[in-house]
């Protein structure tokens, strides 16, 4: 039996989690901006650093005028559930699957909702076929599936004259790739992802169209307070700049601040896309260069660039545990096992705030677990 050798050198900052996931390099909390804490979010201060904030997401997404941003309560499911609950029923819902949170819009639309919407399914690693979509439905997909890797490769597939909106979860996958605004009517997404913000709060991103259902359609189901986005049959514009419907946390909004100011040193999202091609490419090599270890997602063409889904030969769920253990015990790797609804894996943040280096540095230490639980 060969001598299994530890690596000498350990990625700098271990962190690979897919959510929450690594803050920008450089991050401290010292850094952290505090004058807004501890006052009103309706004050002068609260207000303006809440508009900054929307302002510099919509720089950073390269976000057109047509299209309204604002931050709501629930992280990127409350943003999500809060458009769903606000526009849906008006007609036939279509709901992809192909992951575990796809699934979880299924659930809400046909068991909650219950919309019976047709659901259109594919099994982790794969895409379904988007040529079935009915653009007289609303649509509602996952841009980039977090718990396989696989991510839809563009908007092509979404109809330019559809009747029906499309919604696109978009957490894993705003800053990291090209997103056809004029395709997308609704979109989410968490500070918690790409940015390494803080979770608790939602991002809202609303086209023209999905405008124009809020202000002409009411749902029959009752709405809470904190999904209200309409006020005597008119947008409630406030949200949009930065009067948040209850009472929003400053601090991660300073802290997604620093994040978002930290992207624009980069060069705004070309910035991102570039660190998150970059890792992507150097954890691609890696696996090139290992037959035990390959990509769960089948097509390169939808292939994830953040969270970057892997198979391990001949891994269990109890292997791929011991594995992770061995790696977050040495402080080489934190977080790397796969999704508990997905079949065991590894599953490595590609995103911006992860660093090409740490990817690289990343190799040795799988060739160590895999060679220490092996022997
Ligand atoms: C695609 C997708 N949707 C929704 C969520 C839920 O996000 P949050 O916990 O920010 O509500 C996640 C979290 O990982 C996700 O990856």
């Amino acid at each position: 039996m060969s001598e299994v050798t530890t690596p000498q050198v350990r990625p700098t900052r271990p962190y690979f989690s897919s959510g929450p996931c690594a803050k920008p390099p450089g991050w401290d909390a010292s850094k952290i901006a505090v004058e807004s804490l501890g006052r009103s979010h309706r004050a002068k201060i609260g207000k303006t650093r809440l508009q900054y904030c929307i302002d510099l997401m919509r720089e950073m997404l390269q976000l057109p005028d047509t299209h309204r941003i604002g931050i709501v309560p629930g992280s990127d499911t409350g943003a999500f559930e809060m458009a769903m609950w606000t526009m849906l029923g008006a007609r036939p819902v279509t709901t992809l699957a192909w992951e575990s949170f796809g699934e979880g819009w299924v659930t809400d639309a046909a068991k909650q909702l219950k919309l019976d919407p047709t659901v259109i399914r594919a099994d982790y690693g794969q895409l379904p076929d988007l040529t079935k979509v009915d653009w007289s439905n609303d649509v509602l997909f996952t841009w980039n599936g977090t718990t396989s890797g696989v991510r839809v490769p563009n908007g092509d597939w979404i109809a330019a004259d559809r009747e029906g909106l499309s919604f696109a979860d978009a957490t894993s996958a705003v800053f990291a790739y090209d997103l056809p605004w004029d395709k997308i009517d609704v979109a989410t997404f968490s500070w918690q992802k790409v940015l390494g913000g803080e979770g608790g709060h939602g991002v809202l991103i609303l086209g023209p169209r999905a405008v124009e259902r809020l202000e002409n359609y009411t749902p029959a189901w009752p709405l809470p307070k904190v999904f209200r986005l309409v006020s005597k049959g008119a947008l409630a514009e406030g949200v949009f700049k930065g009067e948040t419907i209850n009472t929003p946390s400053m601090l991660a909004v300073e802290d997604a601040i620093f994040a978002l100011e930290w992207a624009k040193s980069l060069g705004g999202l070309d910035g991102l896309k570039a660190r998150s091609d970059a890792n992507a490419a150097a954890l691609d090599e890696i696996i090139a260069e290992r037959d035990w270890l390959s990509h769960l997602a089948a097509d390169p063409a939808s292939r994830s660039k953040t969270s970057v889904c892997l198979s391990v030969a001949g891994a269990d769920e109890g292997f791929i545990k011991k594995f992770a253990g061995l790696l977050e015990k040495e402080g080489a790797a934190y977080d790397i096992a796969g999704y508990r609804d997905a079949p065991p894996g590894l599953r490595i943040w590609c995103g911006a705030t992860v660093d090409t280096a740490d990817i690289e540095a990343l190799g040795p230490w799988l060739d160590w677990a895999y060679a220490s639980l092996s022997a």
